[in-house]
């Protein structure tokens, strides 16, 4: 295999209202790891795509093995070996088709050309094989629409190596992913990289970072800052860098005096995962669910949402029995979920930024059922200063922003809304160090004004750094409850793994 050298050099693309990137430059090789990496926003993924050839009208110049390559369309790149894994699992894949078909879905389409019938049969060998590469177990006769977002972006990543590959780009491909799914990407990672294959990988975890990659490049606003060996530098450096500022308090803990039991739970089933789950949270409070990927901490905040049906037990809210119909409900009485799935779940793509910040609480902007306008800006724009949603206006379409600011906006609609009970599943997932900090510190506000917040993550540091009390769930049952300020993380670790039972 020849070197496979990649050259980006002062490349710009601009959007309606959005420079994207101004004169951004890259330099990988194949065997190498490549961090890319850069607050949200920062114009990580626009580059990936520019180089995947999702983009035609990008300016600058790109040279592979110092030739000029002229990239203008997903084809054209992966003739040249470069596949990518984009950050948008939820819509990468066709949802009728199988997870066979979804992983060979261009040799389908290309093996059509001139013929009319397609070799099933290695179609799902083939498929058969590069997920057992991945040693991932998932059916391949399964529709991609059945499977969990963690299946989901392993059949994309088998998707990406069953095809000609030189260049592999992962863009955020950890994030839905459980320690263990991500230990086996990194071992595939390792033995691609063996094989000369280049790899660029864009995370927000900064320990996985300096775990597999060898080498790092630093975006900040659509421009290049520096490349580094990873070797050579440490979290800190690369933070400052990446924010043009130090960070220096990761997690602000808020003083807040605890009330009275706000929200309890008795019981509670439902038909799948949850067997008999007893937890409260008091006013002020923030409760930690932990566990690992699969736990059953997702269905526990949507059954608590009404987003799930139960099929027994009890919700009760300020002393209230709620048997919750659907989400509508649990709004009315005052429960409000940030969900795990949120381009799916949380926020509407095709709408505004503004829109999908007031939809949920519409009301408290109405006056004898006219919107008063000045009121519904206002108060959009404080939500877009402080969780620094990066976007040109408020009527800008949320699927024009880039991933971390997605999730911000799906955030900042329940900061608007006015509820007693916060649920926030995995809330953080995708978003970059300085606006993570940004939501415990509205999630500190929340718990000030007395409001209650549940806080469902398999990040064990996050839990640990602003939460009061910890319920471990593991097997769909809460195994472990723990009094934060005397809990180690191992002790969280243990329980997670059903370390007791
Ligand atoms: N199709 C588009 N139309 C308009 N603006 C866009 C489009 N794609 C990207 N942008 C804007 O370009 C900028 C860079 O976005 P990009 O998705 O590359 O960021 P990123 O570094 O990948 O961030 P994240 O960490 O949040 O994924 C953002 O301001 C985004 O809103
Ligand atoms: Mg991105």
């Amino acid at each position: 295999m020849k070197a496979f050298k990649v050259e980006m050099q002062d490349i710009s693309i601009e959007f309606p209202g959005v420079k994207a990137l101004k004169g951004a430059n890259f330099i990988t090789k194949g065997g190498v790891v490549h961090a890319l990496i850069g607050a949200n926003g920062a114009g990580k993924s626009t580059l990936m795509k520019i180089l995947s050839g999702a983009y035609s009208h990008w300016t600058g110049n790109i040279i592979i093995d110092g030739n000029h390559v002229n990239i203008r369309s997903a084809k054209e790149a992966k003739d040249l070996g470069i596949q990518i894994v984009y950050q948008e699992v939820d819509v990468a894949l066709i949802p009728y088709l199988t997870v066979a078909e979804n992983i060979l879905v261009d040799e389908m389409v290309n093996g059509m050309d001139g013929r009319q019938f397609i070799n099933w049969k290695s179609i799902n060998k083939k498929a058969q094989e590069v997920l057992g590469y991945l040693n991932v177990d998932i059916p391949i006769k399964k529709k991609a629409a059945e499977l969990t977002l963690a299946e989901k972006q392993m059949v994309l990543i088998a998707r990406a190596i069953a095809q000609k590959c030189s260049l592999l780009i992962l863009d955020e491909p950890t994030a839905p992913l459980s320690k263990s799914e991500t230990d086996e990407l990194f071992r595939v990672v390792e033995e691609l990289k063996e094989k000369g294959v280049g790899i660029i990988f864009i995370s927000h975890r900064l320990p996985e970072i300096f775990t597999i990659c060898d080498n790092i490049t630093i975006m900040r606003d659509g421009k290049f800052i520096t490349k580094m060996r990873i070797k050579d530098t440490d979290e800190k450096e690369v933070v400052e860098h990446m924010l043009g500022r130090s960070l220096d308090e990761s997690y602000p803990k808020y003083e807040v005096e605890i009330g009275e039991i706000a929200l309890q739970v008795k019981n509670l089933k439902d038909n799948k995962m949850l067997k008999g789950i007893n937890l409260d949270v008091r006013k002020g409070e923030i409760v930690g669910i932990a566990g690992l990927v699969g736990a059953g901490k997702t269905e526990l905040c949507k059954a608590l949402f009404g987003a799930e049906p139960i099929t027994s037990g009890e919700i009760i809210l300020n002393g209230k029995n709620l048997s919750l119909k659907d989400p509508n409900h649990a709004v009315e009485e005052g429960i409000a979920l940030v969900p795990e799935e949120r381009r799916k779940e949380g926020i509407l793509v095709e709408e505004s930024v503004m829109t999908n910040l007031t939809l949920g609480s519409l009301e408290s902007f109405s006056k004898n059922s006219f919107i008063q306008f000045k009121k519904e800006y206002d108060r959009s724009w404080e939500i877009i200063k402080d969780l620094g949603i990066k976007t040109p206006n408020e009527s800008q379409k949320v699927t024009y922003l880039s991933g971390g600011n997605q999730q911000k906006v799906a955030v900042g609609k329940w900061l608007i809304a006015d509820a007693d009970v916060y649920i926030f599943d995995e809330p953080t997932k995708g978003v970059d160090v300085g606006a993570k900090t940004d939501i415990f510190h509205l999630i500190g506000n929340l718990v000030s004004k007395g409001k209650s917040v549940i806080y469902a993550t398999c990040e064990t540091q996050e839990i640990l750094g602003i939460s009061d009390k910890i319920y471990v769930m593991y097997d769909g049952q809460i195994v472990k409850e723990l009094i934060t300020k005397d809990t180690l993380e191992d002790e969280i670790l243990f329980h997670s793994a059903g370390g007791n039972l």
